[in-house]
């Protein structure tokens, strides 16, 4: 078959299983409640600001080098101190987005020889990350301790010494839920494995400042590798990992998705580090509690989803119906994509709500009646 030929039929197999997506620009005058933009941080003056001073300083857009051949600029250095001290840790090591931090820390740190249990609904990057470091891969019921302390125990009973890497997102980027962090803590602490920490989409919204869910639950020194992105709340581009200076050190040489990579451009540091300011101000607290009230408002109205979470699944199931229903919200003004396989589980499609600060009120009621009425 040739490479033509192979690519429709597959092209075909996609259309027919409905996982075929369109790339387009969503119209410009649509309500959007899709963004992972929680604050309303990505169009802040004050990131705008930042950004272009860097230029005026340095007029280069890109980084020219990876970070460990010239690429690395003052703003690079200060950023990951900012990052360090906004989580509490030691050291960190920042990456071109959160999908190379998850690959390189993952892969960086464990081996063939090694165990990588992850959580059901974990993201696609830490599923990635696992398969790329050759360790054996378990994985357990979502959200679930139970089942991941039979894996652990079954682990054990074979091979004491055995190096285990549990994996977890802190908020579930497509259920809106969150991990059970102090029973998975309690259970990594007692088989002796290592655990790792994707706060994606809780950096910037919970915890004191912002700082996330391993701070909030005062369990952060217990959490080997806290993983984060500047992409969402953050309002920027660009992932990260803290800890202690050993794990940052151990990174900076082996995670190859640092290593072999041009650096993220020095303009996006410096917006970052706007961003934490921000989000460590008064004005954050503002932002924050924004966002809450909206949270608050939406879900007293649709009834699912979690109280303190601004990701709201609501289940559709079938793929087609939620497409269909998407269009629909579409035509009326807003902006709420449908999510479908493989970005979830196969007749579990869905539409995906996200809340923000800078929704009001009124958005928020009309699309809460639309989704009611479409049930
Ligand atoms: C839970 C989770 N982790 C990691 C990522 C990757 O982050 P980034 O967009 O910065 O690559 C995402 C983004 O979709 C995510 O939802």
């Amino acid at each position: 078959m040739s490479f033509q030929e192979a690519l429709r039929q597959q092209l075909q197999e996609d259309q027919d299983s409905l996982r075929t997506r369109e790339l387009r620009v969503p119209p410009h005058d649509l309500i959007r409640f899709c963004d992972n933009d929680y604050l309303g941080l990505a169009s802040h003056p004050a990131l705008r600001t930042a950004a272009m001073a860097c230029l005026q300083e340095e007029p280069s857009l890109g980084a020219r080098a990876a970070r460990l051949i010239s690429g690395t600029t003052g703003l690079h250095a200060r950023l990951e101190q900012d990052l360090a001290t906004f989580k509490e840790t030691e050291a960190a090591l920042l990456f071109p987005n959160g999908y190379a931090a998850a690959l390189g820390a993952i892969a960086g740190v464990i081996g063939t020889d090694d165990v990588v249990i992850l959580d059901k609904l974990a993201h696609a990057c830490l599923i990635d990350g696992a398969r790329l470091s050759g360790a054996k891969l378990r994985v357990f019921a979502h959200n679930d301790p139970g089942h991941l302390e039979e894996i652990l125990q079954e682990i054990r009973r074979h091979s004491p010494s055995t190096r285990i890497l549990i994996v977890i997102e802190s908020l579930y980027s497509m259920d809106g839920d969150f991990a059970p962090l102090a029973e998975i803590v309690g259970l990594k602490e007692k088989y002796d494995a290592w655990l790792m920490v994707d706060e994606a989409h809780s950096t910037g919204i919970l915890g004191p400042k912002g700082k996330g869910l391993c701070l909030q639950s005062g369990l952060s020194s217990q959490v080997e590798i806290q993983m984060g992105t500047l992409s969402k709340a953050v309002g920027v581009s660009g992932g990260f990992i803290t800890g202690r200076r050993e794990l940052i050190q151990l990174l900076t040489n082996r995670a190859r998705s640092f290593l072999f990579t041009t650096a993220q451009p020095a303009l996006l540091a410096a917006a970052a580090s706007a961003s934490l300011k921000v989000l460590q101000s008064e004005e954050g607290e503002q932002r924050r509690l924004s966002m809450f009230s909206n949270i608050a408002l939406f879900h007293g109205l649709v009834k699912c989803g979690n109280p303190r979470s601004p990701i709201f699944p609501i289940p559709v199931g079938d793929e087609g119906t939620a497409l269909k229903l998407s269009k629909r919200l579409e035509e009326t003004g807003f902006l709420v994509p449908a999510i479908r396989f493989p970005t979830v589980a196969k007749g579990h499609a869905r539409l995906r709500v996200t809340l923000n600060s800078h929704h009001t009120p009124n958005h928020i009621i009309a699309l809460a009646g639309l989704l009611k009425d479409a049930s």
